[in-house]
């Protein structure tokens, strides 16, 4: 039986007048109470939020439930689908009866739905329309959190970048980069870092082998042009929000690179969105899945720019949510700031697990109806412990509700049925050939073979050796010289660094 008063209780803290995501129906004792809706005013999305839960309790369900209504209500979204589960939102979900049981259960009037999804790989080998950045655009806060670079080699880097836009030099791709490292620790180069510094030959050796590694891993058709433009993502087709899905192809074996990417397509959005002050409805709302990736192993300073961006975020109407399997896996200067919760069912077997519950317990407003650490051990597949902020900006009643079901497809689509979708994309003609433009690279290699056609003296020993041979070798040819001095002196403009690193525009 229903205590139906409690149930209502509950959901009258969600009766929002106006347009909102509906999540599902409050459980009380195990019964769905179809009458008392839990909803997230799409007004208060850009107070960010948090889908949580063990492996297997529904989380990414949530994502897609989310997304589906966003995109109804015409509002984009940017999905990173980092287990291809996802691709189901670009067609009607199949039904069957236990799902039209649930639906009906919490008074969902379920439809076969598909949505306008823009499929999107990072780098070309995926099955997405695929975009690129530039190593520039990117800067060397990210750059150093994807080459996994300590802080002393992340300030390094710093001043590499900081030589290179002084001079509105565009460092395109990881061959630019490293033809500049190796100009600025050559005899050379370091006259010109004279007043500001050096580049010690062990950070700058530490930096090349990380970039060797990051192009094995794909990053080397990542960063590059056309470099993608945020508007692109900011569609709608007829009434509806695109939803951008963002695989990680297989090929892609750098996680990092990919949620580092998400940050710099946030740090991005900022730098390009106006003001927007309280709207009725966000812009653009971002989901974050496998959040702990971005978070792991971060700087301070890395951190700090995490914070800040979703903070200030919010005045330019975007929303952003972050998934992942505990709470705890979110610094809680981050935590702080997420106004949604949707936390599904937490495993408690380890004395870790316990302490990470009653952690959690602690986070939420005070409940008469559940006993939550209870609660949150013993949630169904699909169900969540709910708390958001009304349209008010006050944290509603802690609600145990039983989610809706998705109306698209649960599940993959299928690699074929991917590949065509991209192909007809109106992206696709924009992004899908990669353009090397000349840069530092191009102009240093077109004179190394005439340096370099002698075979050096000294054998090289490894790899990197016989890279600062070639470029030893490179760098007697006046040529060459003559390039670095006049980029050195150039009169490009001048590229200045927004609240990540990233470039302004
Ligand atoms: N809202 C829902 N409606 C109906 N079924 C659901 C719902 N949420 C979850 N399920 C069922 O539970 C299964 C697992 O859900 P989901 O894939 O979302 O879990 P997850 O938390 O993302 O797991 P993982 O951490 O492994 O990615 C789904 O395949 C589906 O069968
Ligand atoms: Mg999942």
């Amino acid at each position: 039986m229903t205590d139906n008063n409690a149930a209502q209780q509950i959901a009258s803290g969600y009766a929002a007048g106006g347009a909102a995501v509906d999540l599902g129906a409050v459980v009380i004792d195990d019964a769905a109470d179809a009458e008392a809706q839990v909803r997230i005013p799409l007004a208060t999305l850009n107070r960010h939020g948090l889908v949580a839960g063990a492996t297997g309790t529904g989380k990414t369900k949530t994502l897609q439930l989310l997304a589906e209504q966003l995109s109804d209500a015409g509002v984009p979204v940017v999905l990173a689908d980092i287990k291809g589960d996802l691709s189901g939102l670009a067609q009607p979900g199949e039904g069957g009866d236990k799902l039209t049981a649930r639906a009906q259960d919490i008074g969902d009037d379920w439809q076969a739905t598909s949505y306008p999804v823009q499929f999107l790989s990072l780098g070309t080998s995926g099955r997405g329309v695929p975009i690129r950045a530039s190593i520039t655009s990117f800067g060397p806060l990210l750059l150093a959190k994807v080459l996994g670079l300590n802080a002393t080699q992340e300030s390094t880097l710093g001043l590499i970048f900081h030589w290179a836009d002084q001079r509105g030099l565009a460092l395109l791709d990881t061959k630019d980069l490293r033809s500049v490292i190796q100009y600025l620790t050559s005899d050379e180069g370091k006259e010109d870092l004279k007043g500001i510094g050096g580049v010690s030959a062990a950070s700058a050796g530490v930096i090349l082998r990380a970039l060797s590694n990051l192009e094995a891993q794909g990053g080397d058709e990542f960063f590059g042009e056309p470099e993608l433009e945020v508007a692109d993502l900011l569609q709608q087709v007829g009434a509806q929000g695109v939803v951008n899905l963002l695989e990680l192809s297989e090929v892609q074996t750098n996680p990092v690179l990919f949620s580092t990417f998400l940050m710099w397509l946030l740090a991005e959005l900022f730098e390009e969105l106006p003001e927007a002050g309280d709207l009725d409805r966000p812009k653009l709302v971002f989901f974050f899945d496998e959040a702990h990736l971005l978070f792991n192993d971060a700087s301070k300073a890395f951190l700090d720019s995490i914070e800040q961006t979703v903070k200030l975020i919010r005045s330019k109407g975007v929303g952003v949510f972050f998934c992942t399997q505990l709470p705890t896996d979110v610094p809680n200067p981050v935590l702080s700031q997420l106004g949604a919760r949707v936390q599904h069912a937490i495993r408690a077997f380890t004395p870790e697990d316990q302490k990470a519950l009653s952690r959690t317990v602690k986070t939420y407003p005070t409940t008469e109806h559940y006993d939550l650490g209870q609660a949150l051990t013993s949630l169904g597949t699909g169900e969540a412990i709910v708390t958001v902020l009304s349209e008010t900006g006050a944290p509603t009643p802690v609600a145990w509700t039983r989610l809706r079901p998705p109306r698209s497809l649960m599940g993959a689509i299928g690699e074929d049925a991917v590949r065509s979708s991209a192909r007809s994309s109106q992206l696709h003609a924009k992004y899908s050939e990669t353009i090397d433009r000349e840069s530092a690279y191009e102009k240093l290699a077109q004179k190394v073979p005439e340096a370099s056609a002698e075979p050096s003296a000294e054998a090289p020993e490894k790899g990197e050796a016989q890279d600062a041979g070639m470029f030893q070798k490179a760098m007697e040819n006046p040529a060459v010289r003559s390039f670095f001095r006049s980029a050195a002196s150039a009169v490009g403009r001048e590229v200045t660094r927004g609240l990540f690193g990233n470039r302004r525009r």
